[in-house]
Order: structure tokens, then sequence, then C-alpha cells
């Protein structure tokens, strides 16, 4: 597919405070948009960003056939931008278009699409270490429709946001708490999609915790009530001696692409990772006992997130991490030094664009 390119004529990149970037904000000055029609992608272009117009029949509203990526682009020197693992997310954005029976894209055009969105708007990606521009790739049903069915016709959007650093007044431990009442997904759900509604759906337990003072769910499954899923917009990782413990897959939790880093680099650190089942109460138990040792989320927005406090039932352990554990202190450090082309990347995570 051939991409059009059509430059904006004002950009709005000097009304920006690149030193007070507000997550998710503020847009860059272009946006890819693709449309699916007759049965194929048409139109791939590169436009100002701006609104979009719709109507109110349009089927996306109703029946919630949406799914989406959050990536982000590094700059790396003022010639290269670096995308992270972007055929890993280029796959899972499939999957979940898959799963919700929505048109999958093709590798190429995906990436070509985001190189081009890149050399457009490079001048938006912020330069300093910890920033980043994030990316939203987002594909919805538009067809105007009234009819609980598989739509016909769809919209790709890839739109981007300068956004700060995550820890610019150093790392702050995250409070969770489990649902009694509330479970994230089910078996055979759409839990390991990146569908839209997985996120509205998990808004009022989120918001209940928070009363609660607690920063997210830490949720469980949702037949037993007992075995650890995932946070909000994170996977999680227990460390004991030598030994690194996420919950596995399995259909209910989202393959995270920072979850999938973290395990390859423990690994070759010569920790035994394990991808299993982990209860609730193994991880009161050996917070009491002492044998657990750090926990922390793996997410894009964050890299790495470190955990201060678990609630369940009434009953609250703390971690004794005042900022971030030194695992956890090493797998962010290696992980923005790739992302940042700081540190030799082994495993070909990194997809330089060349913008110079
Ligand atoms: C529900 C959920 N779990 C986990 C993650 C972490 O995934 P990733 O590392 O690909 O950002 C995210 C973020 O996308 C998420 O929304």
């Amino acid at each position: 597919m051939k991409i059009t390119i059509t430059k904006s004529d004002h950009s709005r990149i000097n009304e920006i405070d690149f030193d007070n970037l507000q997550f998710g904000r503020i847009f860059s000055d272009h946006m890819f948009e693709m449309k699916y029609e007759d049965g194929k992608w048409i139109q791939g272009e590169i436009k100002p960003y701006g609104p979009i117009t719709f109507e109110p029949s349009m089927m996306a509203l109703h029946y919630g056939q949406a799914v989406f990526e959050g990536m982000k682009a590094y700059y790396a020197d003022e010639n290269t931008i670096n995308l992270f693992r972007v055929k890993d997310h280029h796959q899972r954005l499939n999957n979940s278009a898959k799963r919700l029976c929505m048109p999958e894209i093709d590798e190429e055009v995906f990436i070509t699409a985001l190189e081009e969105l890149m050399k457009a708007d490079y001048k938006w990606i912020p330069k300093k270490h910890g920033q980043a521009l994030y990316l939203r790739p987002v594909m919805f049903a538009s067809e105007e429709y009234l009819a609980a069915k598989v739509a016909e016709e769809y919209r790709f959007y890839i739109i981007t946001s300068p956004v700060g650093a995550y820890y610019s007044e150093g790392f702050n431990p995250v409070k969770l708490t489990t649902s009694e009442s509330y479970v994230r997904a089910v078996k055979g759900g759409t839990g390991e999609a990146k569908a839209a509604g997985n996120y509205g759906g998990s808004f009022l337990p989120a918001q209940k915790a928070q009363k609660e003072g607690y920063t997210q769910v830490l949720w469980l499954d949702a037949i037993e009530h007992n075995y650890i899923e995932e946070v909000g917009t994170m996977n999680i990782f227990f460390l004991f001696d030598g030994k690194l413990v996420t919950p596995q897959l399995g259909g209910t939790v989202l393959p995270g692409i920072t979850r999938r880093s973290v395990l390859s680099l423990a690994k070759e650190w010569g920790i035994d990772v394990q991808e299993r089942k982990i209860s609730i109460r193994e991880i009161i138990e050996t917070a009491e006992n002492g044998s657990l040792k750090e926990v922390f989320g793996a997410g894009t927005a964050a890299v790495i997130s470190p955990v201060g406090l678990i609630h369940h039932q009434g009953k609250t352990i703390t971690l004794d991490q005042e900022k971030i554990g030194p695992f956890a202190k090493k797998m962010f450090d290696t992980i923005t030094g790739i992302q940042y082309g700081k540190l030799n990347d082994s495993h070909n995570w990194v997809h330089s664009v060349k913008v110079g």
C-alpha cells in the first residue's frame, strides 16, 4: 500500500512545554489513518491531527468492536528514533483484532505507517532521558448499522503523544488491593485481547480501590478468587531468593511486551523463572516469613513499577522497598538502556528509524 502524506501547514510544537508533559493530553501534528472497506485496507495516509466525523449509528459505539495498542518511541540521537518491540506490538494487535472478528493488518503496513509518522513528527519526540513519544494505534468498527453483528467497515488510526519521564520525582511504589466483588477477565472471554471494553469494565472497581487509598486493583482469577492475574495496565512479578515468579498467561492475562522482556532478561541473568499459578495466600505467607524479596509491575508506561503494599480481605502486607528493589532497578535500567540505545540490543528488540 502506498501511503500518501499531507503535511500540516501549522505546527503546534512551539505551544508545547516539554518540561511539563501530562500523559496523553497533547497530540503531535500528524496522525495515520487507513480504512477497511470491501474486504481490504485502503487509503493509508499521514495527515494533520484533527477531529474525525462519524454518524451516531457507528457500530463501535454500540457493540464495542474496538482494539488498540500502547507503545513508545524513544529519542536515540538527532537522526535516530527507536521503536521498541514493534513486531510484537503488531502481532498482539492482530491477535486482539482476531478475537473481536476484526481484520488483521499487514506487518509491513503497520511498520511503514509508524516510520512515516516518526519522520513527519520527529521534532515531537522529547529528548530527555525518561521522556518518550507514546504511540496509540487503534482500530474500530466504523460501519453505520444498528445490528449486533460483525461490522464490514473499520478505521485504523495511529495518534502520538509526547509524555514526560514517569519517575521524574523518583520511584513511587504503588499500593494494590484485591477486589472481593469484581473480576477483570474470565477464561474464554476477552481478557488476553487489548479490547477497549476490558478497560471500561475495570473502571468501577479501580475507582472504588482509589477511594480506599489504593493505586490499583490486583486482579484475582474469576473462578476461585485465589490466583493472582495482573494489575490495571501492568503484569506482575514476585522475586524470591534467586527465583522470579509471574502468573501464567492462559487467556485471562494480557500478554505484556514488557513482561516478555523481563522474562527473557531474568533467564539470561541465571534466575529461575517460573510462569505459573500463584495464589494470594502464597504471597501473604511468603511476605510474612520474609522469603518474598521484591514485587513489581511491568508495562510500557512505567516499564517497571515497584509495589509497596498489597491488601487482601482485611490483611495488609507491606514490602520493604522504600523506592525500588535492586533487582527491579537493574531490570528498569537494562530495559530503558536498550530502549534509548545506550545498551547493546542483543535481542533485536529495537527498530531504529532514521529521521535525519
Ligand atoms: C491490562 C494490561 N496488562 C498488562 C499491560 C502491560 O503490557 P505492555 O508491557 O505490553 O505494555 C498492559 C498495558 O498495555 C495492560 O493494559
